[in-house]
Formats: C-alpha cells, structure tokens, sequence
C-alpha cells in the first residue's frame, strides 16, 4: 500500500495541520471536514505519548512543539490544536515559535452557561486541563452564579486510544466521574476533553435525556473558517482530503478510523526533533 509522503508536495494547495495527543482529535477533525470540506487536511495523532492529560506541562509543550514544527515542514497555512489539554498548556507557546493562524480550543465552559437551568455544570476533562490557569480563568469569568463542578477523568481517555467505548471498564469510569455530578444537580456535562466526544453516546444514556452535552468542535471549525477567509482558493469543492499520521502504532490508528467509518491509510510520523521529560544521562564534559 502506498503512503503519503512525508515530503510537502509542490504544486498542491497548502495543508491545514490538526494534531492532539491520539485520536480524540478526530471528532475535532471530522466537524473542520464537514464545515471545509474542499481543505485538505493533515492529521497527527501523537499516541506514542499519550494521554497529555497526566503528563508534565513541560512534557506536553514539547510534544506540541515537536508535532507543530512537522506540520510547518509540510506548510500547513493554519494549524489546529485539537486537544484542550495541548491547547491550555501549549498554544501560547506554539503561537510564539510559529508565524501561521492557529486555532487552540477550550473547555466549552461558557455555552454551558447559557445551557444550565438548574445553574449546575459539570466539567469533564483530563487532570492537567482541570488544573490549568485557562480552566481558572473560564470560571471566574462566566461562572458567576453558577456551581461548577469540576471533574478530572484519568484514564477515560486511554480506553477511548484502545476502542474500547462501551467496554465495562469505560462504563465503571464514566460511571464514577459522571454519577456525582449528576446527583448534585448538573443539567449540562461539558465534554472539556476531545477523546469523550467517542463516548457522547455512552454518557448521554448515563445522563438521560434531560441533560445537554457541550462540546465545541462546531465551534472551532467555524473559527477556523474565519481565519481562512482570506486564504487563497483551495481544491475544487468537495475535492478535500485527510492524510493520517501517528507516533504510535499505525495499525492502530487504522484500526481506530477504520472503526468509526473512516477508514484511511496511516503514516508513521518521523521523530526527529521528539521530546522527552525522562531524564538524559549527563554527557561528559569535553
Ligand atoms: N484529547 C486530549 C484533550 O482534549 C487529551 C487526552 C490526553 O491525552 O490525556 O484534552
């Protein structure tokens, strides 16, 4: 089977870059698709280092830096971090090192507030986003007169890298970090993690039908239209396409788009350039 090369193609039109730490992204993906659809994509699933989410910000902001300086070697005109937990501790970051558009995302804490009628949310999202001084910022800033209740999710998003939506074990999780919230009142469950858009089905049954779930990929794919407004025309409408690579097994990401209906052909992500937090053994002075 042939695979994409890893070398920007001349001649054809300029990618957009999507990356998060492995497939939560795709959900991302598949809304920037449907809003643009004629773009063509390059999508990074970094599953060699997930999850971000319990990972040191250093850690995470290396990753980021690592992917994105391969998605600019291919020119990307625009990048989209689909990840909260890359998004919160590497955007800064990255729109400082990098020249082009990039569209970060965020716990969708404020459409939740106008969804809540019993003033009560609950937040799902990996331990460093719940940390993270963005989430703080959210909730001071919209959370007035409102109970947020903030849940990291360890582990959620593992079991969404391996398949495994509805398997008990993904239930016994979504089961203790959803339940609590629920029975203090939350009528809206913000899905502050990309991986759980894979289990909105699994969360909704759990919650019944009187509760919303926010998520903002709609969102991004309407800014990330905005910003390319001004951009030179791309493909002929409808001709759009997605390229596929990871940092981990490419027969599992396969395996995981192939799942959802998406089957594609994935690369291998080279890695130079990758980033460690383990220790390096100290090199002898010269
Ligand atoms: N998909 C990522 C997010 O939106 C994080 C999952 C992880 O790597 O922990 O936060």
């Amino acid at each position: 089977m042939a695979f994409p090369s890893t070398r920007p193609q001349l001649g054809a039109p300029r990618p957009i870059g999507v990356f998060d730490s492995g497939v939560g992204g795709l959900s991302v993906l598949r809304a920037l698709r449907a809003r643009l659809p004629s773009e063509r994509f390059l999508y990074v699933a970094d599953s060699g280092h997930a999850p971000y989410g319990d990972r040191t910000t250093a850690f995470v902001r290396g990753r980021a830096e690592a992917v994105a300086a391969f998605l600019a070697r291919q020119q990307a005109k625009a990048m989209v971090i689909a990840c909260n937990t890359a998004s919160v501790q590497a955007a800064a970051d990255l729109r400082r090192t990098h020249a082009l558009p990039i569209v970060a995302m965020e716990p969708a804490i404020k459409p939740a507030m106008h969804a809540t009628r019993t003033r009560v949310v609950l937040v799902l999202a990996t331990t460093a986003t719940i940390r993270s001084p963005s989430v703080a910022r959210l909730c001071r800033e919209h959370g007035a007169g409102v109970r947020i209740l903030l849940q990291p999710c360890p582990g959620l998003a593992d079991q969404v890298e391996r398949g495994a939506f509805c398997s008990p074990a993904t239930r016994r999780l979504l089961h203790d970090y959803v339940s609590p919230g629920l029975a203090q009142g939350a009528d809206t469950v913000v899905l502050g993690c990309t991986h759980y858009a894979f289990l909105r089905q699994e969360i909704a049954a759990l919650a019944g039908p009187s509760v919303t779930l926010v998520e903002p990929s709609a969102a991004i794919a309407r800014q990330l239209a905005a910003v390319l407004a001004d951009a030179p025309p791309v493909s002929a409408p409808g001709a759009g396409t997605a390229a596929f690579y990871t940092t981990g097994a490419r027969a599992d990401l396969a395996a995981f788009l192939g799942a959802i209906g998406e089957p594609a052909p994935v690369c291998t992500l080279p890695e130079e350039g990758a980033f460690s937090d383990r220790p390096t053994a100290a090199r002898p002075r010269a």
